[in-house]
């Protein structure tokens, strides 16, 4: 088998940034050319919900695939994918804010505050930023200990993000029940875990 060297990663991580930032960029220039259908704004929220869903499934997909095939090198990719996931997340509420809120940030605190399922949203996006805020290697290394034990609340962001995605829906098609089956292996995977972060914080 292929052994990842410190090249392939470079690639890999090329690769990432391509497909990450061209995926976007196509989308808003289809946005704001009337190239998205009757509804832009329902399209792009959708867009870059679904991008960092996808995103938070693939990060953790990295280190069982890395596991399995002895591939140390691969891990390396994963803060870079992390970064992605919070920043559609980021881009996913900002379409909110400015298409369908026109700006109002007060509306956006109502909703955070009386729409469970922003809530929970809210909670998956606030996660996200404080893994990306603590993801440089030196910021890790001040950390010592505490780093891991915050980094393991991705799960709960990944438990959340689900939550807010199958709320948000008005019917349960096969796509969100593949999600659904998708992240609970994820988790199943990383059982052993999530039991001993769980008895940590109860
Ligand atoms: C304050 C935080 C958030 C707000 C205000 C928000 C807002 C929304 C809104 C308005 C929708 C569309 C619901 C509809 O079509 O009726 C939605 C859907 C969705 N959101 Fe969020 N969201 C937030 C955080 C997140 C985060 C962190 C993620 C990913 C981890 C995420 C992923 C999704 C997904 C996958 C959908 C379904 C897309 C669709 O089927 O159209 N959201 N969100």
């Amino acid at each position: 088998m292929v052994r990842i060297t410190p090249k392939h990663v470079l690639l890999i991580k090329c690769v990432i940034h391509l497909v990450a930032l061209s995926y976007l960029i196509v989308h808003y220039y289809w946005a704001f050319t009337d190239n998205l259908g009757a509804d832009p704004v329902k399209a792009i929220i959708h867009f870059t919900g679904m991008g960092s869903i996808n995103l938070l499934l693939i990060t953790l997909c990295v280190s069982p695939v890395a596991k399995k095939y002895r591939q140390a090198n691969l891990m390396k990719t994963r803060r870079l994918l992390g970064l992605y996931t919070a920043f559609y997340a980021l881009c996913h509420i900002s379409n909110y804010l400015f298409f369908d809120l026109q700006f109002d940030w007060g509306n956006l605190l109502q909703d955070i505050i009386k729409r469970p399922y922003i809530t929970v949203g809210f909670l998956s996006f606030v996660i996200l930023v404080a893994l990306s805020i603590t993801s440089p290697s030196a910021i890790q290394r001040a950390m010592k200990r505490t780093w891991q034990k915050l980094h393991n609340y991705v799960y709960l962001s990944l438990v959340l993000g689900i939550t807010h995605y199958l709320w948000s829906l008005k019917t349960l098609t096969t796509e969100p029940l593949i999600y659904l089956l998708m992240s609970c292996f994820l988790l199943y995977l990383r059982k052993d875990k999530i039991t001993l972060f769980k008895r940590r914080v109860t």
